[in-house]
């Protein structure tokens, strides 16, 4: 089986520092990789780098064996790729409707959105939040309204809904509540039962156990090892994450 990903010796330089300085891994449909990592190790860095926010300073990065390297965030997301933050994901001030479809239905107009077209999208929306076992209490309300795990599912809907091969998820979970966390934790194995892959940069050791079928360690900038959880436990991960001997 070819992997759906492959990072081939990314490094990014910022000024005199490198954030990352070598670092490689695939991942495989259906397959959640954990990025983990102290603070500063590198992890944002090497997302955005596969989601075209950062031009890598070295390396490669291909998606179904095409490269991926130097193409637009809009690109890589056309092309199957979605990430996911915490807060950035989504536009505050629309519903969970028009957040459905943000930067894909809306641009195609000159008058703006029209109402039938923002029904329309408002209706799609419930199907597919309601489809998620995700209830929200008032649809046309605009998302700076939702509480965080609902901003997070919606988020992941979108992934859902345009039928994303990969999902990117940065600390998806480290601002919300712990009923709020099972939801996003139970949408992390939907998606990969229906063969998402999953890039999962998470702090929360219980977390990174649960959803991770590979856990991969960086430690300033490289990859400090990779295990599966069965093959593991917290304190190796923690130690390797110190960036001592694997
Ligand atoms: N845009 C930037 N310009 C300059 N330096 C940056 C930039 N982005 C990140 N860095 C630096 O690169 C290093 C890695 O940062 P990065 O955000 O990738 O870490 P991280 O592993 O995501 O950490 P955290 O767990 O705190 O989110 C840090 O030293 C950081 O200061
Ligand atoms: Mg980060």
């Amino acid at each position: 089986m070819t992997p759906l990903l492959k990072a081939r010796g990314l490094k990014k330089r910022f000024g005199g520092n490198e954030a990352v300085k070598d670092v490689s891994f695939d991942v495989n449909e259906g397959e959640c990789v954990v990025l983990a990592g102290d603070n500063g190790a590198g992890k944002s860095t090497v997302i955005k780098m596969i989601s075209g926010v950062y031009v890598p300073t070295a390396g490669e990065v291909f998606f179904n064996d095409q490269l991926l390297t130097g193409q637009s965030p809009n690109a890589v997301r056309q092309s199957g790729i979605e990430t996911i933050y915490q807060d950035l994901a989504l536009a505050d001030n629309l519903d969970p409707g028009l957040n459905l479809y943000l930067g894909r239905e809306a641009t195609r107009r000159i008058f703006g959105i029209s109402f039938v077209a923002r029904r329309a999208m408002r209706e799609r929306a419930q199907e597919v939040l309601e489809g998620l076992g995700i209830v929200i209490p008032d649809p046309s309300a605009p998302v700076r309204d939702l509480s965080g795990g609902q901003r997070q599912a919606i988020a992941i809907a979108r992934a859902i809904h345009w039928k994303a091969k990969l999902v990117i998820m940065d600390e998806p979970t480290a601002a919300l509540g712990v009923p709020e966390q099972r939801e996003v934790m139970a949408l992390i194995e939907r998606l990969k039962s229906q063969g998402v892959g999953i890039i999962l940069i998470s702090h929360n050791l219980p977390d990174i156990f649960a959803a991770g079928d590979r856990i991969i360690v960086l430690a300033r900038g490289v990859v400090a090892g990779e295990r599966k959880p069965s093959e593991t436990n917290d304190e190796e991960i923690v130690r390797m994450m110190m960036g001592a001997t694997l």
